[in-house]
């Protein structure tokens, strides 16, 4: 009934203190999670290195995982320590040697009010292997399309938290974008900025200065580019942390998203199609190849991520088998 074609490597899961089978679903459809998006998660990915597997900067998401229950109310009854070994439980279990991980707490059964006062919170980690987010083109480059739709403000919802129910946003989009023939979709934020792709955070380059937004543009921030930014100090390059505007991004000389599925995924050319209604315009990002500065990125997260440059292995931690 339920195929693995789409998770490649997944044998196991783990809910609420056991371990099942892939296929061995037993969720109720009435859980109040799956009728509200009453969730939130995280996503990981673990590496294999020349010391075996190891989760790359674990403990931030945890950080993230627990502060986005704190946002959605949750009492979780699962500690930071209980978290971790289950994930490492579910990593041995998979018997991966890289592996993208995902842990999710919900409101589960009990009443279907929006407020969930009988559903107790409950925990699920599932591990597979997941190769790059946006496909082939991760290399060389993708199309992305600027939507009319605004990111959700900070001052609506928390976009620091990764909140179930905020990802319909992303999931839309998403769809919309590629029934049009891009790989992803970008939000500008209510103030006409660039904020984010549905699951990325974005980077330009200009003039040898690499450039991201914060979270006061109403993003998420994300684990991968702090780290980016670290690497990118760390080997001299400069810096700068503001808003994007449209223009930045599109006279940009290099762009890429960064994020824990998208890892470092170049972007060589922008559709503005932001004005609802209005007419979209096509821009190529720089000469329309992966910049030096993004490749370069890449390559050391890459070294990074597996364990190869002994200064950052400090964000590593290690699953004995
Ligand atoms: C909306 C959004 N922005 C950015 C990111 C990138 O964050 P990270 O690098 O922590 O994966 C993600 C992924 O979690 C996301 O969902």
């Amino acid at each position: 009934m339920f195929s693995t074609t789409h998770f490649p490597k997944a044998l196991k899961y783990w809910h609420e203190g056991k371990i099942y089978g892939w296929t061995d679903a037993h969720v109720h459809p009435m859980v109040h999670a799956l009728h509200y998006g009453s969730s939130v998660f995280e996503g990981i990915r673990a590496y294999s290195t020349a010391k075996g597997i190891a989760i790359f900067r674990l403990k931030e998401h945890l950080d993230r995982f627990l502060y986005s229950a704190a946002v959605a109310k949750m009492d979780v009854p699962y500690t930071r320590e209980d978290i971790t070994q289950v994930i490492k439980l579910t990593l041995k279990e998979n018997k991966l040697e890289s592996a993208y991980i995902r842990p999710l707490l919900f409101f589960s059964y009990g009443n279907l009010g929006l407020v969930p006062k009988f559903c107790p919170v409950e925990l699920v980690v599932a591990t597979w292997e997941w190769g790059a987010y946006l496909g082939e083109k991760s290399v060389n480059g993708v199309s992305v399309c600027i939507v009319p739709w605004r990111r959700l403000h900070h001052s609506q919802l928390d976009m620091k938290a990764k909140l179930g129910g905020a990802y319909i946003q992303s999931t839309i989009c998403g769809l919309e974008t590629r029934a049009e023939g891009y790989d992803e979709a970008v939000f500008l934020n209510l103030e006409g900025n660039v904020a984010e792709g549905p699951g990325e955070n974005i980077f330009i380059s200009k003039d040898g200065v690499l450039k991201t937004n914060d979270t006061s543009e109403s993003i998420l921030e994300g684990i991968t580019r702090t780290s980016l930014l670290e690497m990118a100090r760390d080997s001299g390059l400069k810096t700068v942390i503001g808003p994007i505007s449209r223009e930045e991004l599109f006279t940009a000389d290099e762009a890429f998203f960064s994020g824990t599925a998208v890892e470092v995924t170049p972007i060589i050319r922008v559709t503005d199609a932001s004005n609802p209604g209005g007419s979209k315009r096509e821009y190529v990002i720089g000469s329309g190849q992966v910049g030096e500065t993004t490749r370069r990125l890449r390559q050391m997260f890459k070294e990074v991520v597996t364990g190869q440059i002994k200064k950052y292995e400090k964000w590593l931690t290690f699953v004995e088998r």
